[in-house]
């Protein structure tokens, strides 16, 4: 690895119609302002990493930049009090591979009121659960403080095979909800059983020909989706009343075309959930649950791991929808 006044980065450049990503050599005074400077051990792939390298994907402010909106390692300088060398530690959220370098470099430096203490997890860990299991588990924290209890009946979990969907089913298992797993990818069944789904069935809707209906046969008591567009129409139509969406993502499409009345005949309730800008309060308490008591069972089981110089290709495959569960990215000695 390079010493610190020069390192190594995947750096995605704008040429035209198309974004580059290439493997570059870049200097300390490189590196955005803040206090805390990290020595990057882990990050990790989302659908929003595949979104910085896709041309006119809509999240990344300026080029050039290093991707990898989640990122681990460890403390080698910091300014704030709050931090000191040594410490092991996360940050995602806050433009962090979108706005600004990300985790798919040696270093990063970023304000301390970005960062999170890692707890008692590793870093491997931290970066398996990354931005998508977050989101995971805020998305489950919104049905549970809306109320919704195993006892109200089934939860459906949409996109389930990709990072949100197969960390909610391990949450929500755990938690002893009923879930049912849809999925595009049948020949997964198994795997999402093993996280704890009861019952795994396809992408919602089932018949995507089919005129969507204002409201339709009641089968869940919520939902986690992070698909959007018709297959969130489709779970607003069919919630038991009194049921809530915690609606996270758009990897079906950005549009809803819906109506208001699961909201008017059956007092059902769209949670948004946005991990990008929750506060740093709420966001350290989350992590220090999920680092304790609400830490994913099955981690190991959906996470694989790839080295940063290789992450192109396990990117074109998420934006393809073709990839299953969490992928860690190696970046110390993965260049
Ligand atoms: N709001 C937030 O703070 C936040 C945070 C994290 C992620 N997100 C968003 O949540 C979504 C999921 O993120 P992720 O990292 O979990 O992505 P991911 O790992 O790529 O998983 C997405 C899953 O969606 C399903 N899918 C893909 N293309 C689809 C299509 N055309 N139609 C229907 N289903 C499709 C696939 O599941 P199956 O094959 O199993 O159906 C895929 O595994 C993304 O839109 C992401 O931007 C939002």
């Amino acid at each position: 690895m390079a010493g610190m006044e020069s390192f190594q980065a995947l750096v995605a450049r704008q040429d035209g119609d198309r974004i580059d990503a290439a493997i570059e050599t870049l200097q300390a005074s490189d590196l955005p302002p803040g206090d805390v400077t990290i020595r990057v051990q882990y990050s990790s792939v989302n659908f929003k990493d595949a979104l910085a390298l896709t041309p006119k994907g809509g999240v990344v402010r300026d080029y050039p930049i290093v991707p990898g909106i989640d990122l681990t390692g460890e403390v080698v300088s910091s300014e704030s009090p709050d931090f000191a060398a040594g410490d092991l530690v996360l940050a995602h959220g806050y433009q962090i591979g979108t706005g600004h370098h990300g985790g798919y470099a040696e270093y990063a430096r970023l304000p301390a009121d970005q960062v999170v203490g890692l707890g008692a997890l590793s870093p491997r860990e931290g970066a398996a659960i990354g931005t998508a299991g977050f989101t995971a588990a805020m998305s489950v924290q919104a049905l549970t403080d809306h109320g919704i209890t195993p006892q109200h009946g089934p939860i459906v979990v949409t996109g389930a095979t990709g990072g949100v969907g197969s960390v909610s089913v391990d949450l929500l298992a755990a938690a002893g909800y009923e879930v049912v797993a849809s999925t595009g990818k049948a020949d997964q069944a198994d795997h999402l059983r093993a996280l704890g789904a009861t019952e795994v069935i396809g992408r919602l809707p089932a018949d995507p020909e089919a005129k969507p209906r204002p409201l339709g046969k009641t089968r869940w008591a919520a939902a986690v989706d992070c698909v959007g567009g018709a297959t969130l129409a489709d779970v607003l139509s069919t919630l038991q009343y009194g049921g809530a969406v915690a609606a996270s993502g758009l990897t079906g499409g950005a549009g809803l075309n819906t109506t208001v009345m699961p909201f008017i005949l059956r007092g059902v309730s769209l949670l948004g959930i946005d991990s990008v800008q929750l506060a740093i309060g709420p966001r350290r308490a989350l992590w220090a649950e999920l680092s304790g008591a609400l830490k994913p069972r099955h981690l190991d089981d959906v996470t694989h791991e790839v080295a940063v110089k290789d992450v192109v290709e396990v990117l074109d495959q998420v934006r393809a929808g073709r990839y299953s569960g969490r992928a860690v990215v190696k970046v110390a000695g993965g260049f």
